[in-house]
């Protein structure tokens, strides 16, 4: 059996949604990070310091008892926000960034960005106080076609911010195409990427594979294989623009098994897994602890982890269905066995 010992890794783009749900899934991130960048799209979304301070004590309440887990909270852009309120933001120990969402380009997106022009103050606020931008990068031009969304927005908008703005931190979150991947390369240091387990593990053919599959619907939506191939190369490179951001985003099962089924894949209960699978077809499995431990907060200008997990190269099955609020979450690979297994901290 091979044994992988690395420091706790940490999730730098995560959904916990509230309530119920939120009990039902904090566990499965808890267990194996350390930290988790949260996902401001609630209804309604998190758009204050306040708010953001509020949501994260539900969210250290819906712990389980025995974890250190740190939630980092993360404020939604929009046409409200002011440089106050970022200013209020840098002060705070709960809040590290702030997520633009244009309009209309995902789950909870109807309150995000129709104009950027209207919030440079805010930009240059943030660049100020050096606080970090994260960017949903999807145009939202209903004429585009969906798979060239991404590319869209880094033609139309993205390349723009890093113009206007060259000292703002930028995450562009879970980048999906070639196109993005050399974006961020040739970019400078201060843009930087995270990539979702799926997105590593999957090209768009599992979207059809034998009929249509709505648990492998998440936007942006699934590429082609030669973009899969160059998420592969960056995240296994080594190089510390690229680090791990699951986008786990849970959803009531009833909701992505719908005639208008909801955008999200669930990959917290075995995410570090997932990421190991993907670097070990790579041959990369030496990358791993980069990518997963050391990128994400030397970026985000935190301390990294000192803690240390052990992963072993043993399989497991995963179950078919979590419990999800009053029904039930499909997991990425419910019901099918996985190479690696999350297996313990190591004591110190
Ligand atoms: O697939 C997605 N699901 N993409 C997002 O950007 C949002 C997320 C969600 O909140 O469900
Ligand atoms: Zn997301």
């Amino acid at each position: 059996m091979q044994r992988l010992e690395m420091i706790r890794p940490d999730d730098w783009h995560l959904h916990l949604r509230d309530g119920e749900a939120l009990k039902a899934v904090v566990g499965h991130t808890a267990r194996q990070f350390a930290r988790a960048i949260v996902m401001p799209n609630l209804k309604p979304p998190v758009t204050t310091v306040a708010l953001a301070e509020a949501y994260q004590q539900r969210i250290l309440a819906a712990l389980p008892a025995d974890t250190q887990f740190q939630p980092l909270m993360t404020l939604y852009l929009t046409s409200e926000t002011t440089p106050e309120e970022v200013h209020r933001a840098a002060q705070s120990d709960a809040v590290h960034a702030i997520k633009l969402y244009p309009a209309g380009a995902t789950t909870n997106s109807e309150a995000g960005v129709k104009s950027l022009e209207a919030l440079a103050p805010v930009l240059a606020a943030m660049q100020e106080v050096d606080l970090p931008l994260l960017i949903h990068g999807e145009s939202t031009d209903p004429k585009s076609d969906v798979f060239d969304r991404e590319t869209l927005f880094i033609e139309n908008t993205l390349g723009q911010i890093v113009k206007e703005f060259p000292e703002l931190r930028i995450v562009f979150e879970h980048i999906t195409t070639k196109k993005a991947v050399d974006f961020v390369l040739a970019a400078p240091g201060n843009v930087a990427a995270t990539i979702t387990p799926q997105h590593l593990l999957l090209n768009r053919n599992a979207i059809f594979k034998g009929g249509i599959r709505p648990h492998h619907y998440c936007l942006p939506i699934l590429k082609r294989e030669e973009d899969r191939q160059a998420l592969v190369a960056a995240a296994t490179s080594g190089n510390p623009k690229f680090f791990l951001g699951t986008d786990s985003a849970p959803h009531e099962r009833g909701t992505k098994e719908s005639p208008c089924g909801c955008a999200g894949i669930y990959s917290a209960h075995a995410a570090i897994e997932l990421y190991a699978e993907a670097f070990e077809d790579a041959g990369a499995i030496d990358k791993l602890e980069g990518f997963a431990s050391l990128h994400g907060p030397d970026f985000y200008k935190l301390p990294r982890n000192t803690e240390k997990v052990i992963l072993e190269k043993r399989e497991q099955t995963i179950p078919a269905s979590f419990p999800f609020s009053s029904g039930t979450v499909v997991p990425m690979r419910g019901g099918e066995t996985i190479r690696w297994t999350f297996a313990r901290s190591v004591a110190t």
